[in-house]
């Protein structure tokens, strides 16, 4: 990834590295099971406070370094070289979200086929029962629509990213955007509509707990593919005279937008059938989903079709942006060929996808599961609530102390200066850091 993308190039890819099943399938989950408007109160805050001050770092970093992470940090710190060097190797997480990533992109690649057949259940239970077979029960579908996406995926990566997701992200971002207010606009005609939106807008702050504040500060991370080097690595190809300062603010408010929608879409359908938003897990928008486009009957399978697809695009461009990082690092460190680098990063992702699958099975029971939790729900807590804060923290430390001060204002300065690069510079240094080590801490002592 060393010549630069085009203007346009760079904010589709790290729109299109923000926008997926972070805001589509994460963020409903999370909000149904922490209880609603606060939690994405919460998200909010932790997104503006935390995620934008970090997001803008990483970009210095990348644009400064023009490396991929490891590399960034060595070329950057003026001492220590290797100590800081491990700082990128957060990365990793990068590898362990590919995995139960591509899984659920197969889960949704499943649901394409279900909806071709009409196969979608008209009701919540029949619903439930369908998703909790796929999951449980049926290895062989799982293992067939995990292996298709994840050949997509590197093969899309073994293309090299800029050729690869320029023209897809150009169509299927705005296409996933009409599908979702197409959405909207029926879901508004429904019951279930104004509590859904009481759900997500009425704060309710008896609902919050520590656990609740540090899945939203994970969630912020991850919808914003923070910490993991994916931000460093897009904006090492940042090409000169692009305003970072709007194009964040713009990816940041589509990413919020996409999630808030699917909210919105999700549990008006929860609630028209009673259902309880926390109980569903991870199978939650494929029910409540189900249940929206079979009672549209032809017209809905079309629609269903067409918006599995564009989730399946917008889980892709994500997917490639996890990957990325880690081949870039070893193309560049080792002189290897990216084909090498993407056989070694295949092989690892795709042996932890196979255990992802295995451990919802009920045949294989419980042998993949760790300390009561799936080895799917593992790599997903370890990554977004432990690494991705960690290597948060880690950015804000280096280039809020570490780095010159100098260097940064000029790098800022043609679109964020005065008391606006200030701001930013304390809440890096001080106020994102320290939010984040008292919520991680706080779990602990709890
Ligand atoms: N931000 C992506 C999403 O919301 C997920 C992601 C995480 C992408 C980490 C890259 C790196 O779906």
């Amino acid at each position: 990834m060393s010549s630069k993308f085009s203007k346009i190039g760079f904010i589709l890819a790290v729109a299109g590295s923000a926008v997926g099943l972070g805001n589509a399938w994460k963020f409903p989950t999370l909000v149904g099971q922490n209880g609603g408007s606060a939690f994405v109160l919460l998200y909010l805050i932790l997104t503006l406070g935390v995620g934008f001050v970090i997001f803008l770092a990483e970009l210095a970093l990348g644009k400064l370094s023009e490396k991929d992470p490891v590399n960034a940090y060595r070329t950057l710190a003026p001492k220590h070289k290797k100590a800081w060097s491990f700082a990128g190797f957060t990365m990793i997480a990068n590898i362990l979200i590919a995995s139960f990533y591509s899984v659920i992109i197969g889960w949704i690649l499943k649901y394409v086929f279900l909806s071709i057949t009409f196969e979608l259940p008209f009701d919540i239970n029949s619903a439930k029962d369908q998703f909790n077979e796929l999951l449980h029960k049926d290895f062989l579908s799982q293992l067939i629509c995990f292996t298709l996406v994840f050949f997509v995926i590197f093969y899309i990566v073994s293309k090299g990213v800029k050729n690869g997701i320029e023209k897809l992200n150009i169509w299927m971002m705005p296409t996933l955007f009409i599908l979702l207010i197409m959405m909207l606009v029926y879901t508004m005609s429904k019951d279930g509509f104004y509590m859904a939106a009481k759900f997500l807008f009425v704060p309710d702050f008896s609902k919050i707990s520590v656990s609740a504040v540090l899945e939203a500060l994970g969630m912020a991370f991850f919808s914003l593919s923070l910490g993991v080097g994916t931000i460093i690595t897009y904006s090492a190809s940042l090409p000169d005279k692009t305003n970072f300062i709007t194009s964040t603010l713009n990816i940041i408010f589509i990413n919020i937008l996409v999630g808030i929608l699917m909210g919105l879409i999700v549990f008006t359908f929860i609630f028209e059938f009673s259902a309880d938003p926390a109980a569903s897990g991870p199978g939650l928008i494929f029910i409540s989903l189900s249940t929206l486009f079979s009672k549209l009957g032809i017209i809905g399978s079309i629609f269903a079709v067409a918006f599995f697809i564009s989730l399946i695009f917008a889980g892709i461009t994500s997917a490639i942006s996890m990957i990325e990082p880690f081949a870039f690092y070893l193309i560049n460190t080792y002189e290897m060929s990216r084909k090498k680098a993407l056989i070694i990063i295949g092989f690892i992702v795709y042996i932890l996808g196979i255990f992802c699958i295995l451990s919802y099975l009920s045949f294989t029971h419980g042998y993949f599961s760790f300390f009561g939790m799936s080895f799917f729900d593992i790599l997903d807590s370890l990554s977004s609530k432990i690494i991705m804060p960690l290597g948060g923290i880690l950015v804000a430390i280096f280039v809020g102390f570490i780095m010159k001060k100098e260097g940064l204002k000029i790098l800022f300065k043609p679109y964020m200066r005065g008391i606006y690069f200030e701001l930013w510079y304390v809440f890096l240094r001080f106020i994102s850091p320290l939010a984040v080590i008292i919520i991680m801490i706080s779990i602990f002592i709890r």
